[in-house]
């Protein structure tokens, strides 16, 4: 579709979201692209043998694309494991050239493989690691000679969790490779994103990560997490927020993103932000 008049606070920026087919990240690029930002958008839309439930596939990226068009605003959209640094680079090198710049990169792309037989595979913590620590590094380190070239700097933002600060298992029962590859992985975002924020500071590159506490999407909203709950109680209760809020829907997750990279965050760099309702207080 035609790109129709830029408008709203993010007119003419550019943002770059992995994990985008559905889920938070699909909500980040449609939001953003509503604020006015074109998309570069990279999900793997496909089943990881260290997953226990249905993953992203090809049509719910379509229709991340389709949601964003309807926007108005242009989208480059592509298959892609944020475990492929080269092709990463390559698909953000696309969308510069077609977009002219980039302003925003959101490391979204994520599993849970905590639950089901597979969790407890080692595998599993390879997985973890490979795709939310090392995949995130990948996905900033592809978008930085593009942010380095803005000379109005920019922001990153590395979807975390609740499980970045403290652990997913909580006992014996719990203690499945997956939930340790988790807890390391989004633990060690936290290390990336002060890394990162120190040394592009004075670019005027913001570095922050965020926090959330369980979010209804298909990740956790799922057989094989009811199960992992189920014969796990003690987990249930340290995931319950102390808030007595309905679940936290993307768009919360969304709306602080969006504070992060607009001008109310312009003085906010290398925080770890928790969106939980409570949860790092129990
Ligand atoms: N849902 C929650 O309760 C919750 C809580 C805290 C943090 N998070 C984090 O939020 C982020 C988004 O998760 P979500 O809740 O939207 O789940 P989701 O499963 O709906 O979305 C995750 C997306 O990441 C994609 N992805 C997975 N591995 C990938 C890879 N190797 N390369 C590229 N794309 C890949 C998936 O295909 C999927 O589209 C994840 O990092 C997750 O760990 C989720």
């Amino acid at each position: 579709m035609a790109s129709q008049q830029p408008d709203g606070p993010f007119a003419d920026r550019v943002v770059f979201v992995t994990g985008a087919a559905r889920g938070q990240g699909r909500e980040h690029a449609v939001r953003f692209a509503e604020a006015g930002a074109d998309v570069i958008a990279v999900d793997v839309c496909e089943q990881l043998d260290s997953v226990a439930y249905p993953m992203a596939t090809p049509e719910d990226l379509a229709e991340t694309v389709a949601s964003v068009e309807k926007t108005g605003r242009r989208i480059v959209a592509e298959r892609c494991d944020v475990r492929d640094r080269d092709r990463l680079a390559a698909i953000v090198s696309r969308g510069v050239e077609e977009f002219g710049r980039l302003d925003f990169v959101l490391a979204n792309a994520g599993i849970m493989p905590a639950t089901g037989p597979q969790g407890r595979e080692i595998n599993a913590y390879v997985d973890a690691v490979d795709i939310m620590l090392n995949g995130v590094y990948y996905t900033v380190d592809a978008a930085l000679p593009a942010l380095l070239d803005n000379s109005d700097g920019g922001a990153i933002v590395i979807t975390s969790s609740a499980a970045g600060l403290k652990s997913v298992s909580t006992d014996l029962g719990t203690m499945t490779h997956g939930a340790a590859g988790y807890t390391a992985a989004k633990h060690g975002v936290v290390g990336l994103m002060r890394h990162f924020a120190a040394s592009l500071a004075a670019r005027n590159i913001r570095v922050n990560s965020v926090h959330p506490g369980g979010v209804a999407t298909p990740m956790v909203l799922n057989e094989a997490m009811v199960g992992f709950i189920t014969e796990n109680p003690s987990f249930g209760q340290s995931q319950m927020p102390l808030m007595t809020l309905p679940m936290m829907e993307s768009g919360s997750v969304t709306d602080a993103i969006m504070f992060l990279c607009g001008p109310a965050g312009r003085y906010i760099t290398g925080v770890a932000l928790p969106i939980d309702a409570g949860l790092q207080l129990r």
